[in-house]
């Protein structure tokens, strides 16, 4: 498995934001793979949608991550929120490395995303019941592409970092006594 933290979650979830944030505290790079995405197309994620449909957007997801599978490892990668939805990223996310599922309430998202035009899929009326239905058809997905779950809601960036970040460490422990036990020795040597 790689060694990368990816993070994933819905739309207005703060995949970005904590990205940058998290690869300051680690000192690694950040990608994302909708910038990394709207780069090489030459087009805005809109502009994907509106030209070239969804279905595009979508293998130009999947072809981001084939692509960080070959790139350097240790990155942070913040995703789009609805990159995990394709079985085969799920399983090009768990080879790429830990994926922390940032989980977010529905009215948290309408709250921060209540006037963006850059999400396509929010576009058009009723933005609270499109977020609703989506939150509810995706939350199982999330969870089954999940390493971790930090909730989100109502917490500052720094908090949101120390959870990540506890949780991380605890996920590495139980490898750490696995290993010490194949090996006959004791935690503490
Ligand atoms: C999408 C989420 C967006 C972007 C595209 C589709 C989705 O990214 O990839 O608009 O299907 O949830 P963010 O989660 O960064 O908003």
């Amino acid at each position: 498995m790689g060694s990368n933290i990816i993070l994933i979650g819905f739309m207005g979830c703060g995949k970005s934001s904590i990205g940058v944030r998290l690869s300051y505290r680690l000192r690694r790079t950040v990608t994302d793979t909708d910038k990394k995405i709207e780069r090489q197309a030459r087009m805005t994620v809109s502009e994907i949608f509106e030209q070239l449909g969804e279905e595009a957007f979508r293998q130009m997801e999947t072809q981001c991550l084939e692509q960080l599978i070959g790139e350097r490892q240790e990155q942070i990668i913040s995703t789009g929120g609805g990159l995990p939805l394709r079985e085969r990223n799920r399983e090009l996310l768990r080879e790429l490395g830990t994926v922390v599922y940032l989980r977010v309430t529905a009215r948290t998202v309408c709250a921060r995303l209540a006037s963006d035009t850059t999400r396509p899929l929010l576009q058009g009326g009723h933005p609270e019941e499109k977020v609703g239905r989506l939150l509810q058809e995706r939350s199982g997905v999330y969870e089954s592409a999940a390493d971790l779950i930090v909730d989100v809601d109502n917490k500052g960036f720094e908090e949101i970092l120390d959870e990540i970040l506890e949780k991380l460490d605890g996920a590495k422990a139980p490898d750490r006594t696995k290993r010490l036990e194949e090996n006959n020795e004791t935690v503490g040597d």
